[in-house]
């Protein structure tokens, strides 16, 4: 078995990322995350673009060095054409296309939620590998979405959201409770020390196994509006109470879809991956399934939940196995269904 390295590349967000991979395996895995958008409550696209720009290099750097390997023993470059932010992703994309022609090696262009999905297959110790059919939910800041994988490249998207994406429903209620962004993390914090009870929200109705959390956002925001009418310090007063709140009713909306979905094609496998699988009420839920259901489920390394290039260098290598590789006159695409 020969050793294929891979440097791949991830820039379709607000986080500038590189990896060396030896076949399935990660030397190394630098993420560089930008702080900018903080100040602004979100990432602000044009923001994002120009700290790629001056990041790439020195990350790039960073990978081949910590994974002590010269560029010129690379066997391909990999790369996120899609989808994401096109100014982020050019950036990522013109490296990774320049570097190809200048070392004249194999191009290979990666969907980014084939990646979350495949990250899976990255060989660590202590995590198993999902065996095909399975099920996969991507859950982050970005995605919210429910895959059928039938094998490595063939993947059917059972259900998605129509408007919010899960983090960034967690995100925009953790900015209605006055904390910082990103949110997320903190309202899984709170919500741990909270009755997930004291507070109903309602839970859209959205049908198949498709999401929606805008209205879920909205009823928050009205409902802390109203109870703040009240009683000034409410939020300061029941602060874990809701947050445990809200995380149960998005937990139950997850958890539900799944539910549905292993209904509807017998597969008990699930794997998910994205920022979001970080939460402690969706690991709770996905424990308590494998032991009421019989589920088995698959939840990655943290490192390979939020966005990175070890997740596109295991695509690159899979695609380099098929010889599968890219033109140079490939172009980024904003929008790339799976
Ligand atoms: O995958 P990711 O790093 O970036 C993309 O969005 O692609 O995901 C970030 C998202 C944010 O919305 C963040 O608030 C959320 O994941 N997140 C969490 C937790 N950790 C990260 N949400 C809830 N509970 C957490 N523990
Ligand atoms: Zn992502």
């Amino acid at each position: 078995n020969k050793a294929i390295y891979i440097l791949a590349i991830e820039s379709s967000c607000d986080d500038t990322s590189a990896s060396v991979m030896c076949n399935n395996r990660t030397l190394s895995n630098v993420v560089a995350t930008q702080k900018i958008h903080e100040e602004y409550g979100g990432v602000v696209p044009e923001l994002a673009s120009r700290a790629h720009q001056q990041n790439i290099v020195p990350v790039v750097h960073q990978a081949l060095a910590l994974a002590n390997i010269d560029k010129k023993q690379l066997s391909a470059i990999a790369f996120t054409r899609g989808p994401g932010l096109m100014g982020s992703l050019l950036v990522g994309t013109s490296f990774a296309k320049s570097l190809s022609l200048g070392l004249n090696i194999p191009l290979i262009e990666v969907n980014h939620m084939q990646a979350h999905i495949l990250s899976h297959f990255i060989e660590e110790e202590n995590y198993k590998i999902p065996t095909f059919p399975f099920i996969a939910m991507t859950i982050s800041g970005g995605h919210t979405q429910i895959v059928l994988v039938k094998n490595y490249f063939e993947m059917e998207v059972l259900g998605e959201s129509l408007d919010d994406a899960v983090g960034e429903a967690y995100d925009k209620s953790a900015k209605i409770l006055g904390l910082p962004y990103p949110g997320g993390p903190l309202v899984d914090k709170y919500a741990q020390l909270g009755n997930p009870k004291a507070f109903p929200f309602p839970k859209p109705k959205v049908d198949g196994l498709n999401f929606s959390f805008s209205g879920l956002k909205t009823s928050i925001l009205y409902f802390i509006q109203r109870e703040t009418k009240n009683n000034p310090n409410f939020i300061t007063e029941n602060r874990n109470d809701i947050c445990a709140s809200i995380q149960h009713t998005i937990v139950n909306i997850l958890m539900d879809k799944l539910k549905k979905a292993v209904k509807q094609t017998g597969i008990k496998q699930i794997a998910i991956g994205g920022g979001v699988s970080a939460n402690s009420g969706v690991r709770k839920a996905l424990a308590d399934a494998e032991n009421k259901w019989g589920w088995t489920t698959y939840v990655p390394k943290f490192e390979y939940c939020t966005d990175n290039a070890a997740m596109i260098g295991i695509v690159g290598y899979l695609k380099y196995k098929e010889h599968d590789f890219s033109d140079q006159d490939i172009t980024a695409q904003a929008r790339y269904i799976l």
